[in-house]
């Protein structure tokens, strides 16, 4: 990040989830934000406001009354900051601010800012479906707030649906995003995306379900973080993203060989490559010039096997640190998800795998992911393929600050 630090208003309303605001702070703090922490009145009785103090090094704000502060504090404050998070936000605090309410620091802050507005719900699920609920969230998503979460899972009741409040690693994404850091200027970030297709004949092909989604996601979200990002798409009907050069390929080895052309032959050309690609594991042995005519009522196709497209480059960069390596697993066996993950990780010699179960990876626009690195796994929850991306780089982010 460059210039004067960028700021952000976390503004913490009284849910039991605000207990995990504290863990958005720090995340804020260490990617080199100012925080400066705002309660509202009911939040005191879940959270201490020295907590964010210590975190953030900033008093904490809970009144527009307070008479030692010189001037209008929500406009002083709503000056200072380029993005108001309300982490939680209750049903009651939603439905404040998507009347214009402005009774409380809170919600004042709310109609004075111009930046982005973030809102991170937590609430029993029958709040959230509730139709005043439903009301309130499309009139702020019309005024342009983003929301994070909530997701699915047990609410503090102990009953479950969809109410719990996003993990705090998504909701700084979130944040991150919404100010547009470009804390990956200069940096060159290769992503694969998409199916492989292997032909059988000219008409017919062997595929797989993904739809290129993720990979879309990380391509888009590394351009928007600055970098120059050469996005490796298998056969798929999405939009390529802004600032992003896009490389059509079908096959597996057409694969390869964009990447073997993006990364150079020394591996020096990118400082990063993320393998989203649901690459295909076999290809028909051979490619039938003519369309196969229907006859018996058993054939079978023999298939020889792809090279590993991430693993050969795994192989090669042994004595490098560079390109950073990021490596996906989608398994159908559940249980058995994060131990393929970490064997994929030693076996293909790379940085990270992001672990997904294929119940959820393909189509949707969520994700329930873990990351696995060597340091252990980390569980990330579902989380929108746009903040799953945004998580993916700042693993990426870290590792590019050792030396080559
Ligand atoms: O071994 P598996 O296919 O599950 O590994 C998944 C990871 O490896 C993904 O990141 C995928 O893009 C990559 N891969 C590859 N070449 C293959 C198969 C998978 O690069 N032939």
């Amino acid at each position: 990040m460059s210039g004067e630090k960028k700021a952000v208003a976390l503004v913490v309303s009284g849910s039991i989830a605000a207990y995990k605001a504290p863990m958005v702070a720090r995340l804020l703090v260490a990617s080199g934000f100012r925080v400066i922490p705002v309660m509202t009145a009911s939040a005191e009785r879940f959270v201490g406001g020295v907590t964010f103090s210590g975190l953030t090094g900033e008093a904490v704000l809970t009144s527009m009354w307070d008479s030692t502060f010189a001037g209008e504090m929500h406009v002083a404050i709503a000056r200072q900051v380029d993005v108001v998070a309300y982490v939680p936000a209750t049903a009651d605090l939603i439905g404040r601010l998507a009347t214009g309410r402005a009774d409380d620091l809170a919600s004042a802050l709310g109609l004075v800012a111009r930046g982005p507005r973030i809102v991170a719900p937590a609430m029993h699920p029958q709040m959230w479906q509730h139709p005043a609920t439903k009301r309130n969230v499309a009139q702020l998503v019309a005024d342009g707030v983003t929301f994070v979460g909530p997701v699915h899972g047990v609410v503090a009741s102990g009953e479950e649906g969809v109410g719990r409040m996003a993990e705090p690693e998504a909701i700084a994404a979130a944040i991150r995003s919404a100010i547009g850091v470009q804390d990956l200027q200069g940096r060159r970030v290769v992503v694969t995306a998409g199916p492989t297709i292997e032909d059988v004949d000219p008409v017919r092909f062997l595929g797989n379900r993904s739809t290129g989604k993720m990979g879309f996601a990380v391509a888009s979200a590394a351009a928007s973080r600055g970098a120059r990002v050469t996005l490796i798409a298998g056969p798929t009907h999405l939009a390529t993203p802004a600032m992003v050069q896009r490389i059509d390929v079908r096959s597996t080895s057409e694969m390869g060989r964009a990447i073997e052309d993006a990364l150079g032959a020394s591996l020096d050309r990118a400082d990063a490559l993320v393998m989203c690609a649901a690459v295909a594991d076999y290809r028909p042995a051979q490619v039938s010039a003519a369309k196969e005519k229907k006859g018996a009522d058993r054939i079978s196709i023999a298939l020889v096997k792809n090279p590993d497209l991430l693993g050969e480059i795994g192989a090669r960069r042994t004595a490098l640190d560079r390109p950073v390596l990021v490596g996906f697993a989608v398994e159908s066996t559940g249980d058995q998800l994060l131990a393929y993950a970490r064997r994929k990780l030693v076996d293909k010699k790379v940085d990270l795998i992001v672990a997904n179960g294929a119940e959820t990876a393909f189509a949707g626009d969520t994700n329930r992911a873990w990351l696995v690195d060597e340091q252990g796994d980390r569980d990330l929850g579902t989380l929108a393929k746009r903040e799953l991306a945004d998580l993916i780089l700042d693993e990426v982010k870290a590792r590019l600050h050792t030396a080559r």
